[in-house]
C-alpha cells in the first residue's frame, strides 16, 4: 500500500519546456532523490506537451500542474510536499 506522503513527479519533456529548463531540472532532481534517499518516496517520470507550453517549464506533482518550474522551487515543492502529514 503507498504510502501517503509518496511524491509522483512527472516532468514534461515536450519540445517547449524541455530545453527551456525541464532538461536540466530532470538530470539535477535525479541526483537530489538519490543522494538524499528519496527513492522510496519519490518517483520521477516524464510526460509529452500537455498544451501549456507559455506556462513553462511545467512540472505534474501528484497530478498537480506547477509552471515556470526550476530545480531550485522544485526542490522547496518536494520538501514542503514530504514535511506534510
Ligand atoms: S512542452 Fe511542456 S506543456 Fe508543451
Amino acid at each position: 500500500m503507498p504510502n501517503k506522503k509518496d511524491i509522483k513527479i512527472s516532468i514534461c519533456m515536450g519540445s517547449s519546456c524541455y530545453p527551456r529548463g525541464n532538461r536540466e531540472t530532470l538530470e539535477r532532481i535525479k541526483s537530489y532523490v538519490i543522494d538524499n534517499n528519496l527513492t522510496e518516496r519519490v518517483s520521477l517520470e516524464g510526460n509529452l506537451c500537455e498544451g501549456m507550453c507559455k506556462d513553462g517549464p511545467n512540472v505534474k506533482i501528484n497530478d498537480e500542474i506547477y509552471h515556470e518550474i526550476d530545480y531550485y522551487n522544485l526542490i522547496n515543492l518536494i520538501n514542503k510536499l514530504l514535511d506534510e502529514d
